[in-house]
């Protein structure tokens, strides 16, 4: 286990800064040009610290999530005041529910693409207690599919 009292300061560009999305129980800001931090609203390091080991652990078995960096320090943009976040690549799209809006179109293959990944963790024994709308994004410059957060991943014990 890390020591997690020690993290490093994580560097932000201002002119990218800025809140990319809020769910129930944190929000993601976009600190440089291609990464994001997730901060916690109730501040919690060992979270966030599962998060990206979950989020790595998926990264590195090929499952299509953004590239996770780690949990740092790093100073909140609108708090103004260190806590920590978990820095992951910025991914450029829109979450199924954002798109729905303002497309209506239909998502049939789109909800396809992220149901083949939700298989494919199933398959690296990683239960996705939180699949909707909110927590997957579609990237139409790659035609991708990413899963989105990790809060409420599970590796299931295996027999
Ligand atoms: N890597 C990313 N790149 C771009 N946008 C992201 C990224 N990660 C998250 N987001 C956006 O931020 C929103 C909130 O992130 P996330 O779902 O991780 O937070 P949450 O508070 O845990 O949500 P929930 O309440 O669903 O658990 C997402 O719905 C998505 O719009
Ligand atoms: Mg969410």
């Amino acid at each position: 286990m890390k020591n997690l009292e020690k993290l490093k300061e994580f560097p932000i560009d201002e002119r990218f800064v800025k809140s990319i999305g809020k769910g129930s129980f944190g929000e993601v800001y976009r600190l440089n040009e291609n990464q994001v931090g997730k901060f916690l609203f109730c501040p919690s390091k060992e979270k966030l610290q599962s998060e990206y080991e979950i989020c790595m652990f998926a990264y590195e078995n090929s499952i299509s999530v953004p590239k996770p960096e780690g949990v740092f320090n790093v100073l909140h943009p609108k708090e103004k005041q260190i806590y920590s976040a978990f820095v992951m690549e910025y991914i450029s799209g829109e979450t199924f529910s954002e798109f729905y809006q303002t497309w209506k179109i239909d998502m049939t293959e789109m909800w396809d693409l992220a149901e083949k990944e939700n298989e494919k963790l199933r398959k690296i024994n990683i239960f996705n207690g939180d699949f909707g709308a909110e927590n997957a994004i579609w990237c139409p410059e790659k035609k991708k599919i990413y899963l989105v957060d990790f809060g409420h991943w599970k590796f299931n014990d295996i027999a």
